[in-house]
């Protein structure tokens, strides 16, 4: 998702009619679907729900039934040996071929698949002809490196098409593709491909930021020097002259081997649904990422089928996401669920605020943008920015808007509802995870009344709840857990080779192993109200949410206490008006040692080195001391309130109150 970095230090732009709509929408808690996308809307009958549960999970063969298989799968569902279940058991498919082959059979050969916005002015459109073209050339070019099937290939691009080029063609010969997002460091690319045993790696010679071009070439190159196995490199030239293009040892130009293969036909390799399609790291409680696992069955029908139902996508839309394809947003909404319905989806490589802060606003109107899905964080950053940016362009092709990533504050959906949709929009908040594949909470767009701030009811089929510690069912606003007691087709099926992890992370709090009940953990709070709506309060394990990124607490610790000089480090959210959390770090450095600029920097450089700039601490607090109870143990909490400025609590319990009133008072003086 677009940041808001950069804007922090901007006065509020609210004019008058700001002023006005809060006075009218403030009290309005409920918003019914406009009657304009009802008359259109793909699901429309609120039986669903009903016929779901009764039918369920033969009710998943609606969203099957969305891709075309090779062979039929035997059995929806599987799960004898749960909780690994399995989906579509037995059938066999292709997801390049459902993204591609079929939409060019069925005459949509000359439509619009990809419509790409480069940051500069550029603009690129590939029709499914064209794409399916490149796909086959490259998927060709990668069997010519060596590439067999279950081979992972590391995908390490920024908002490029050949980024879901080379998605697809991995797909294509059956190599399962870990993409790294481009703003990872070289460390952290270098993690993951030693935790994949990945062998091949495309990357580009650079991108631009903000108009800069930036060299990720050099940044990829490093992450390799720390990469244990041997690596075969495909490179981009995404900047032709402004960048040399230095290939080094072993590394093929993306653009010759393409050339190579130009005209190949590449027979889509037939997948087993349970196959592996894509690996995607993500952040957890412990240091170390999790490699989740996602198949190609379930994940493709769930992807395509929450897109259809939710985001209304039919194959004439014009769609976009402005997620970055380097997260899971990416894969399944700009990607895979769009691509498989045969929709054109829109890429932009840039930032939302260049060369204007009316960007985005630019891209809708030129590209009649039908359906416009973004995070929380951009949207307070464009209410910040003020609504003159958009109300310099026609918007009236949107149809429906999404947001996703974090929980949205009422004044943000209003203003996204009032501004961008001009009360004429239904807005979908999707709650989902890197984790579940595709979308779990949320009204359904022409069906349920909306609550800005809650994300709605669990999808139909899906069986989310809302529990205490002990995992009984809560009353209506209290707050509790939310749980998962039935499994979804576009579930993770494990973390990469390593079973136990998986258990321990996701299926151990709430599961009965001895009954064989079994119950997904997500590990988010919410509260649910009377008509079963959910309202996803944030996340319950040491996991931070900054501008819709999953950081680990843990990761940006030992990155601080890798730092010379440095005895220990505590990092923890605290509210953010724009990024939602943000990070702040507190240090207790060694006996001698001096908490200079400095240091400070020494610290900041450490994350950005170990995870990359969206991990960048928004404060280092240098402290002699961390807050503890008696038996020893950080007070996490007092720490987030103090970052937050909240009211302190009680710090009787602690065995060194005094060092709370220290900290605070340095938070207030900077
Ligand atoms: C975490 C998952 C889903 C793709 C992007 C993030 C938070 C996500 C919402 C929402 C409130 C949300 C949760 C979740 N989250 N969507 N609509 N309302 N919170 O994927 O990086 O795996 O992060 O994002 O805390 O657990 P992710």
């Amino acid at each position: 998702m677009p940041d808001g970095s950069g804007i922090m230090s901007e006065e509020s732009n609210e004019g008058e009619a700001d002023v006005e709509l809060e006075a009218r929408l403030a009290e309005q808690e409920a918003f019914e679907p406009p009657e304009s996308f009802v008359e259109q809307a793909n699901v429309t009958d609120e039986g669903i729900y009903e016929e779901f549960e009764e039918n369920w999970p033969e009710c998943w063969e609606q969203a099957a039934d969305l891709l075309s298989w090779e062979e039929e799968y035997d059995a929806v569902l599987n799960d004898e040996d749960a909780p690994f279940y399995e989906w579509f058991t037995d059938g066999k498919l292709n997801a390049s071929s459902n993204c591609l082959d079929r939409h060019v059979e069925n005459g949509a050969k000359n439509r619009a698949a990809i419509k790409w916005e480069g940051e500069m002015g550029e603009t690129r459109t590939y029709t499914y002809g064209e794409l399916l073209n490149e796909v086959e050339a490259f998927a060709a070019g990668l069997r010519d490196i060596g590439v067999e099937e279950d081979d992972v290939v590391t995908l390490y691009l920024p908002m490029i098409p050949e980024l879901p080029i080379a998605m697809l063609a991995c797909a294509r010969i059956g190599a399962p593709h870990s993409v790294v997002f481009a703003g990872f460091s070289a460390d952290a690319l270098a993690m993951r491909m030693n935790a994949a045993d990945s062998e091949y790696l495309i990357t580009c010679d650079g991108y631009y930021r903000r108009g800069d071009a930036l060299n990720h070439k050099e940044k990829a190159d490093k992450g390799l020097r720390s990469v244990d196995q041997d690596v075969t490199s495909v490179v981009v030239d995404r900047l032709g002259e402004e960048l040399t293009h230095f290939l080094g040892n072993d590394a093929r130009d993306y653009d010759e081997l393409v050339a190579e293969h130009e005209g190949a036909s590449v027979e889509p390799v037939t997948r087993d649904a349970e196959d592996m399609l894509f690996l995607m790291y993500t952040s957890g409680t412990t240091g170390e990422p999790k490699g989740v696992k996602h198949t190609t069955g379930g994940y493709l029908a769930y992807t395509a089928w929450t897109s259809q139902a939710v985001l209304d996508l039919v194959p004439e839309d014009t769609y976009w996401c402005s997620a970055d394809i380097g997260w899971i947003t990416g894969h399944s909404y700009i990607v895979y669920g769009p691509l498989a319905l045969g929709t054109t989806t829109v890429m932009y490589e840039g930032t939302p605020d260049y060369p204007e802060r009316d960007r985005l606003w630019e891209i809708i109107e030129k590209n009649r943008v039908d359906v416009f899905y973004t995070a929380p964080t951009a949207i307070r950053a464009f209410m910040k920015w003020g609504s003159d940016y958009p109300e310099q362009h026609d918007l009236s092709s949107l149809r429906l808007l999404g947001t996703v990533g974090e929980p949205i504050n009422p004044r943000a959906w209003k203003w996204y509802y009032k501004h961008i949709g001009d009360e004429e929009c239904p807005i979908v908040d999707t709650w989902w995870q890197t984790e579940t594949g595709g979308m779990m909470i949320t009204t359904l767009p022409a069906i349920n009344t909306m609550k800005p701030g809650s994300a709605g009811p669990p999808l139909p089929g899906v069986s989310a709840t809302v529990v205490d510690a002990a995992g009984e069912e809560i009353e209506a606003g209290e707050a509790g857990y939310v749980t998962v007691d039935k499994p979804w087709p576009g579930m993770l099926r494990t973390l990469y080779e390593n079973d136990d992890r998986f258990i321990e992370e996701y299926w151990t709090e709430y599961s009965d192993e001895a009954a064989d009940e079994w119950v997904y953990f997500p590990e988010d709070g919410a509260k649910i109200d009377d008509d079963g709506y959910i309202t996803i309060l944030g996340r319950v394990d040491d996991v931070i949410n900054v501008s819709g990124h999953r950081l680990g607490t843990m990761e940006i610790e030992s990155a601080i206490v890798g730092v010379s000089g440095v005895a220990e480090a505590a990092v923890v959210g605290g509210d953010h008006d724009v990024k939602g959390e943000a990070v702040y770090a507190y240090v207790i450095l060694e006996d001698g040692q001096e908490p200079t600029d400095d240091m400070r920097d020494r610290i900041v450089a450490a994350v950005e080195d170990a995870i990359g700039p969206i991990a960048r601490p928004e404060e280092v607090l240098f402290t002699p001391e961390l807050p503890k109870t008696r038996s020893g143990k950080i007070m996490r909490r007092l720490l987030e309130d103090i970052a937050s400025g909240n009211e302190l609590g009680d710090t009787s319990t602690l065995r060194n109150p005094e060092i709370v009133e220290e900290i605070a008072d340095q938070i207030d003086s900077e």
